[in-house]
């Protein structure tokens, strides 16, 4: 195993983190001012006048949190109220890392990338979840912006609905029939017949890592300077497809293989479902994303693989578009909602949506009660709006919630893990050399875990791991002459999201 290196940090110009410091930062906060600000005008005529003085006092600490931003002063570490509330139970690992902090390397401009970042998010949400008034400690100071950029994304939703409602009303019950059968009349020639429905189950399943790993291109955070109506031009089949060739490294059919490549395996077929088989999603952003993540398990528990689909979204708004569970909720109703997407209510697309918005619903709702049949569970963990990195914590030793995700996390058949940051998290955020393995980047202790993982990340930040040799080199190359105004020599092309790795781990213990 090779020892691992130091953490990229915000003064090192030839990071991502140097720009994101000095430049995304600022903007976010301001935006976050600037939301708060509109909230507080738009409340209703008989709002308790304590709350919208409270609102007004709202600004001072996000103001105050930009100015140290601003001037480079020091992190300073949390208050923790005693007794500590659940809600804050993370706020000493915090601390503890914060107090680690070399001098030199304590400032908002001069610390480590990874933690710092998640201190400026930890503590603007602290501001809400300490409020007095619900108004506040409930508010999602994210909200209006990831409701305005899924309102925008109606081509790739529409899309993506219809594609899927025609599979599943018709493809996907005759191929998990097909399959069940063989499965109960096992023997030679049942082999045979299912090997063509099986292969047609595996290319869905490519498609739909597909569409999910894609789904990521479209996060907030990045898209500070983007218009919204940019934002559809980066959803839909074909965009994917144009894509295929800078997926740089892709272990989808390791994954497929491990988990669904001995339907043999399946002894419980009672019913439909093929397996009893639960997929976990440790989710990113919030809209397209989502949605995207939630097709995915529609196509899983609709066809049978699984039975259980357990999605892990964030307890507190994080990293501007991240899930919180509200969100899961209003998309669902959202896409039955004729004023939310604009349709003719007797066109395909509008029964679509509708067909789409319903088979959520249902697994949703039995996720609430002792369900035999498929489920969508939704369940929160402090740890994941921690900045611990999973190759540290995600494991029995874990910190502020690590260890209790671990113990989850293992109960899964595989774990999607979502989008930019938590792959940067489970690499740690260190200056890996881009041919480093995978399994080695994630170390030895999440490597053998007993979680089996794989992570759908569209590349927007510098740790990149399991390319063949000069592979960076040569993108650097054509990243540079294609934007020779850049003055980053190249690197860009790991911040632009134009890339994607899908990386597995057999978590074998
Ligand atoms: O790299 C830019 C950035 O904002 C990072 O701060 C963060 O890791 C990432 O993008 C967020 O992207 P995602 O939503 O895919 O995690
Ligand atoms: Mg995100």
């Amino acid at each position: 195993m090779p020892a691992a290196p130091p953490p990229y940090r915000n003064n090192d110009q030839k990071s991502f983190a140097y720009t994101s410091a000095r430049k995304r930062w600022p903007t976010i906060l301001t935006q976050a001012i600037d939301d708060l600000s509109r909230a507080i005008g738009a409340l209703p005529a008989d709002t308790p006048p304590a709350t919208v003085a409270e609102g007004k006092a709202l600004i001072q600490p996000i103001s105050a949190l930009l100015y140290d931003l601003d001037h480079d002063r020091r992190i300073t570490p949390f208050d923790v109220p005693s007794p500590t509330p659940d809600a804050l139970r993370d706020l000493p690992a915090y601390n503890a890392d914060i107090a680690q902090l070399a001098p030199g390397q304590d400032t908002w401009l001069t610390a480590p990338w990874l933690v710092s970042e998640c201190v400026l998010y930890r503590r603007l949400a602290l501001v809400f979840q300490t409020a007095e008034s619900d108004t506040w400690r409930k508010y999602d100071v994210f909200g209006a912006s990831k409701l305005a950029a899924f309102a925008s994304s109606q081509t790739g939703v529409v899309e993506l609905a219809t594609r899927y409602a025609q599979l599943a009303s018709s493809t996907l019950p005759s191929l998990t029939a097909a399959v069940v059968k063989s499965i109960r009349h096992k023997g030679p020639a049942a082999a045979a017949v299912a090997a063509e429905p099986v292969a047609v189950l595996q290319e869905l399943f490519r498609e739909f890592v597909d569409v999910a790993l894609w789904g990521n291109a479209t996060d907030l955070s990045l898209l500070t300077n983007v218009k919204l109506e940019d934002i559809h031009k980066l959803q839909g089949n074909a965009a994917r497809q144009a894509n295929e060739a800078n997926v740089l490294a892709n272990d989808t059919a390791d994954a497929w293989d491990a988990v669904f490549g001995d339907f043999e395996a399946a002894e419980d077929a009672d019913d439909s479902p093929l397996t009893s088989q639960r997929v976990d999603f440790v989710l990113d952003n919030a809209g397209f994303e989502l949605y995207s993540d939630l097709i995915f398990a529609l196509f899983l528990l609709d066809s049978g693989l699984v039975k259980t689909v357990v999605l892990h979204p964030k307890s507190i708004p994080w990293f501007v578009s991240d899930v919180v569970p509200h969100d899961i909720l209003d998309l669902v109703q959202q896409l039955q909602d004729p004023a939310f997407f604009k349709l003719d209510p007797e066109s395909d697309a509008r029964k679509a949506l509708d067909f789409v918005g319903q088979r959520l619903e249902h697994y949703l709702g039995q996720g609430q009660q002792d369900a035999s049949g498929g489920q969508i569970v939704v369940r929160t963990n402090p740890f994941w709006t921690t900045h611990l990195s999973f190759r540290d914590d995600l494991g029995p030793a874990g910190r502020a919630g690590g260890a209790l995700a671990w113990e989850d996390l293992k109960d899964a058949t595989l774990v999607f893990f979502k989008g930019d940051l938590n792959h940067r998290k489970l690499l740690g955020d260190l200056e890996w050399p881009r041919s480093t393995s995978f399994l080695a980047a994630i170390g030895p202790t999440l490597a053998a875990s007993g979680v089996r993982l794989i992570t759908l990340r569209t590349v927007k930040a510098d740790v990149v791991v399991g390319l063949p040799e000069g592979k960076d080199t040569e993108l650097a190359a054509a990243w540079a002459r294609k934007n020779p105004d850049s003055g980053d020599d190249g690197r860009g092309w790991a911040y632009s999201g134009k890339w994607a790795v899908v990386q597995y781990s057999e978590g074998a213990m």
